[in-house]
């Protein structure tokens, strides 16, 4: 039982593929996956494949309830940015949303809180829902510096959110020691942390916080799915290497339904 009902926050699970899958592989996916989800209420599944395979596969879930992500985006409408995408090109192609600021992308691609600040507002702006990723290293856990990393990255990255729109965001809690590593976060440990996050979000405003859905990420697989969506302030998670196959992100979606 989870206090996710009574809010009125439906679970959200979303497939965070990286670079992984073809257009052929990712269409081939969703037929698989259609079927299997069709008979699942109360939880809201998505999947964020790259950008080549987006506009197959917002037409292959067409008429479905299958929700489609990118895993970045621009904050400018448009201009001189070579290998970037804008709001308006991912409106177009039909998609939910977009994964905002994961952890990959802060490492390797040098991406900031400055740019997350204009990203959002701007993804919100464009009718597309922000995933904004939030989480500590393993080095800032071992210091006790979780809440510090955590409070400056919400209150950057959500700055130039204007107050009324913060529930429409969602936030994805993934402890960068726990992603791709097997290495799950204890259940103790996924709460406090998304507490804290929606704590942030209530300095703001309480009854935002109220419905910002806020996600747990770092090795979620089937068999760990159901204790940490069962916890009181999970809403859904975000899911990395357990997504690549429809038998398995069906399998934790399922959990978050039984949860919700
Ligand atoms: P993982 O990835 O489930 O493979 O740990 C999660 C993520 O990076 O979003």
């Amino acid at each position: 039982m989870s206090s996710s009902a009574p809010q009125g926050r439906t679970p959200l699970i979303a497939g965070n593929w990286k670079m992984f899958k073809t257009v052929a592989e990712a269409e081939a996916f969703v037929a698989g996956l259609l079927p299997e989800i069709s008979s699942l209420s109360g939880v809201d599944v998505g999947i964020c494949p790259s950008f080549l395979s987006l506009q197959a596969v917002v037409d292959s879930a067409r008429g479905s309830r299958l929700e489609v992500y990118a895993q970045n985006m621009h904050y400018a409408q448009d201009g001189a940015f070579t290998g970037e995408v804008s709001p308006p090109m991912l409106a177009e192609v039909g998609v939910t949303g977009t994964i905002l600021g994961h952890s990959e992308r802060r490492e390797h691609f040098a991406e900031s809180d400055r740019t997350l600040q204009l990203k959002v507002p701007a993804a919100l702006d464009a009718g597309l829902r922000p995933i904004l990723c939030v989480g500590e290293t393993e080095e800032e856990r071992e210091q006790g510096d979780t809440e510090r990393k955590l409070r400056h990255q919400v209150q950057e990255d959500l700055m130039k959110v204007e107050t009324e729109r913060l529930g429409d965001v969602v936030i994805a809690y993934e402890p960068i020691w726990a992603i791709g590593t097997g290495k799950v976060a204890t259940p103790d440990q996924a709460q406090e942390a998304i507490a804290f996050v929606r704590a942030l979000v209530g300095d703001r405003s309480p009854e935002q916080a109220q419905r910002v859905r806020i996600l747990y990420g770092g090795s979620v697989k089937p068999e760990n799915a159901a204790e940490l969506l069962a916890l009181p302030d999970v809403d859904g998670a975000l899911v990395g290497g357990a997504s690549l196959e429809p038998r398995s992100l069906t399998a934790i979606a399922a959990a978050a339904a039984a949860a919700a």
